[in-house]
């Protein structure tokens, strides 16, 4: 049950002696949520995977926030009507202000379909910690890999308020960073983020 507003009356927020400075010294880096946001079978978790391990293997510590996952736990009693995917984000979008509290870097991949909901998490997380990042494959794209077979299964009606197909897609009006996994492979697309973290100087060597 949430805390209501009287009990929240009586909560304090406490600071510990460490800040984000002596965090980001440690770590050399920025601690920042690379928000990945498209529609299933985008490629989301495979560049976020793939992201995380080149930022481990060069001693970035960091952490992929995977939907799919997320629904298998935190987010296990939610389903798909809108008000749940704004639950659900709202949620991660804790999680990962947490992380980046604790000094990591986030990289979140959730389809996220609505403006508002990822407008939400900026808010949560922060304006200057958000890195939107828009994986841009149009739905017939990913409807021809539909590497889960969840498309085959929408357009037949077996799945309902299948994003792209029964349910509402909003790409990002003005992304941070937009990759096309469409034509460009798994490398490109992880390099393409990479490159921005480095050249905007949120990662050092
Ligand atoms: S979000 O809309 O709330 O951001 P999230 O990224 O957590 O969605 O979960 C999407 C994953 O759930 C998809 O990758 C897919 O495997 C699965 N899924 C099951 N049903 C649906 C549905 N109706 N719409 C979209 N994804 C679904």
């Amino acid at each position: 049950m949430a805390t209501t507003g009287t009990a929240r009356a009586f909560l304090q927020r406490v600071n510990g002696t460490v800040s984000d400075h002596d965090r980001a010294r440690m770590f050399r880096q920025k601690a920042v949520t690379v928000w990945l946001t498209g529609l299933s079978g985008a490629g989301k978790s495979t560049v976020a995977y793939e992201l995380e391990r080149r930022l481990i293997e060069l001693g970035h510590p960091c952490y992929v926030l995977d939907g799919d996952n997320i629904r298998h736990g935190l987010a296990s009693d939610l389903g798909f009507s809108k008000e749940d995917r704004h639950e659900n984000i709202r949620r991660v979008a804790h999680v990962a202000q947490l992380m980046n509290d604790a000094g990591l870097i986030v990289i979140t991949a959730l389809i996220s379909p609505m403006e508002e909901d990822r407008a939400m998490a900026r808010e949560i997380i922060g304006g200057d910690r958000f890195v939107e990042t828009y994986l841009s494959a149009s739905v017939d794209d990913c409807a021809r890999r539909d590497p889960k077979g969840l498309y085959a299964k929408a357009r037949a009606g077996a799945i309902t308020s299948f994003t792209g197909v029964s349910a509402p897609y909003e790409p990002p009006a003005n992304p941070d960073l937009c990759v096309d996994t469409t034509h460009q492979n798994k490398e490109a697309s992880v390099a393409g983020i990479f490159d921005y973290l480095h050249d905007t100087f949120l990662i050092k060597p």
